[in-house]
């Protein structure tokens, strides 16, 4: 810029000079400053980026769901062993509870590997990222020498600057925060804020299948209060004809399936094939989509028996009202059956709410039947999932690729609608295909691009 003005100015001087007298005349131009290495800065660059792609939040989070695993399954050891000690009659131990203890520790060992091979991994990462931190950090205070402008050094007191106005004005927005009165169906009922995730793994079948469900039955049978299920779809990302069950968290992390697969039916589509990834688990029973109907199915995973709950006439199915965001949408995303203390919802949206949601109560029992409707105001391609949490459903929406908004709330205690609930999910990839709250941990679980991410809720 310098440069460029001074040779104009010199051309009118030359130029002005010239006229009259004919004699030469040089114009000399010296700069004081040395060329800039645009080049040096261009590896700064490359470096810090590859810097950045190497160290993800994925990777602490992975570290910290194998711990969570070992956490949880060194508890159940431990009460294992208790009651082992129990049945020590002098001389013999129970076989049966030895089987259980013997398999404990090879997943025990197996979950120790895998957290050995992971931390070395992060350990080399860490030296490395450390080392060129060091020479970066050398680079760019070389490199500021450059900076004779004070360009750079005005740019970081301007951000320095607007980073203050803006904690300014959130420290005094968040005094006028509107307060709403704690009511819901649990004593602790008013969602304060969602942090994690907790647990971020591939699981069993990494990078495999981008659409299914995952979490814990909040009613589990005895004996079965630790283990998680998985539903996958296997086919086209539409249809999955199995649940898959794991017995504790950590087997879910190594991917041990103990008790297997429990089968709806040996091929699919079939009749009650599972259509759409937003399945719960909850007494015993899957609720889900059934194939090509605007009905809810429950199958009863110790009978197997399947039964039918039909919807009410317009309800809309077979991806005709499916969760979206402005890029696209959820196929098949048209039911999304969720859990919370209360039971069994099912949320949907019908031709004569005009594409509105609507949340109705899963009455169980034999038959299971609809219980207590409500009609919403929010638009359900606008949101990208749903959960429930103490009788107050909840509404998300996609925001960028590594954030999502709990935006929307719906009292079913008091009625009200909240369009300004402003919480935000960090994610670790774009999409989440389903979303369920457990009560029994008060954790959000989320199926993402097929892998299985879990997050606190905090209450207040
Ligand atoms: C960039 O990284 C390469 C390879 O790791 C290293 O040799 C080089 O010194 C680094 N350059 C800067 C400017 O940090
Ligand atoms: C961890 O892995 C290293 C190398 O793979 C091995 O030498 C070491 O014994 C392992 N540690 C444990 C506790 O398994
Ligand atoms: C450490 O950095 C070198 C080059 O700087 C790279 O070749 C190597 O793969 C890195 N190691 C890890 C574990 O990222
Ligand atoms: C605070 O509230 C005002 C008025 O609603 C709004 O203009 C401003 O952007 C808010 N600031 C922050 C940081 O949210
Ligand atoms: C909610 O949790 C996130 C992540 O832990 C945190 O950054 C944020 O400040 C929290 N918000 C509130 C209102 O506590
Ligand atoms: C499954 O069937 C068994 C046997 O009929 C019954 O005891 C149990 O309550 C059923 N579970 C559900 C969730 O319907």
């Amino acid at each position: 810029m310098k440069l460029c003005v001074m040779v104009q100015l010199c051309a009118l001087l030359t130029l002005t000079q010239e006229a009259p007298g004919r004699e030469k005349c040089a114009c000399e131009l010296s700069s004081r400053e040395k060329l800039f290495p645009h080049e040096k800065l261009r590896i700064v660059k490359a470096n810090a980026s590859d810097c950045n792609s190497n160290i993800t939040p994925q990777k602490t989070v992975e570290l910290e769901s194998l711990l969570l695993g070992l956490e949880r399954r060194l508890a159940q050891l431990h009460k294992d062993v208790q009651v082992l000690e129990k049945e020590d009659d002098g001389e013999l131990y129970g076989v049966l509870s030895l089987y259980v203890i013997e398999n404990e520790m090879t997943e025990i060992k197996l979950l120790i590997d895998k957290l050995n091979s992971t931390t070395q991994g992060h350990q080399l990462l860490t030296a490395n990222a450390s080392q060129q931190l060091q020479a970066q950090k050398a680079e760019m205070l070389a490199l500021q020498k450059f900076d004779t402008m004070r360009v750079i050094e005005g740019r970081r007191v301007n951000i320095d600057l607007s980073e203050k106005l803006l904690k300014c004005n959130k420290d005094l927005n968040t005094t006028v925060a509107p307060t709403e009165p704690p009511q819901g169906t649990c004593p602790r009922s008013r969602l304060l804020n969602v942090t994690g995730p907790r647990v971020y793994t591939a699981g069993e079948y990494p990078g495999s299948y981008s659409y299914g469900a995952w979490g814990r039955d909040p009613r589990p049978e005895q004996g079965k209060e630790s283990w998680y299920w998985l539903v996958m779809m296997t086919s086209n990302n539409r249809y999955a004809h199995y649940v898959r069950l794991y017995s504790s968290l950590s087997a879910l992390i190594i991917g041990v399936s103990v008790p297997g697969n429990i089968q709806i039916h040996s091929s699919n589509p079939a009749t009650n094939t599972i259509q759409g990834p937003n399945n719960v688990l909850y007494g015993g029973a899957l609720y889900y989509n059934c194939y090509n109907q605007d009905a809810v199915c429950r199958f009863n995973l110790t009978t197997k028996a399947v039964t039918t709950l039909q919807l009410p006439k317009g309800t809309r199915y077979n991806s005709k009202g499916n969760f979206c965001h402005l890029e696209e949408c959820y196929p098949y995303t048209d039911l999304d059956l969720a859990t919370d203390d209360s039971g069994v919802w099912v949320i949907y949206t019908t031709n004569q709410d005009y594409g509105n949601l609507v949340l109705s109560k899963v009455e169980e029992g034999e038959p299971p039947k609809l219980g207590q409707t409500w009609r919403t105001s929010v638009y359900k391609q606008a949101v990208t999932n749903t959960f429930m949490a103490c009788g107050v459903l909840y509404a998300t929406r996609y925001i960028n690729r590594g954030m999502e908004e709990i935006f929307y709330s719906f009292n079913t205690v008091t009625g009200t609608e909240r369009f300004n609930i402003g919480i935000f999910i960090n994610k670790m990839s774009p999409n989440i295909q389903a979303l369920n709250y457990s009560p029994v941990d008060q954790m959000l679980h989320a199926y993402c691009d097929s892998n299985m991410v879990s997050y606190k809720m905090l209450f207040g």
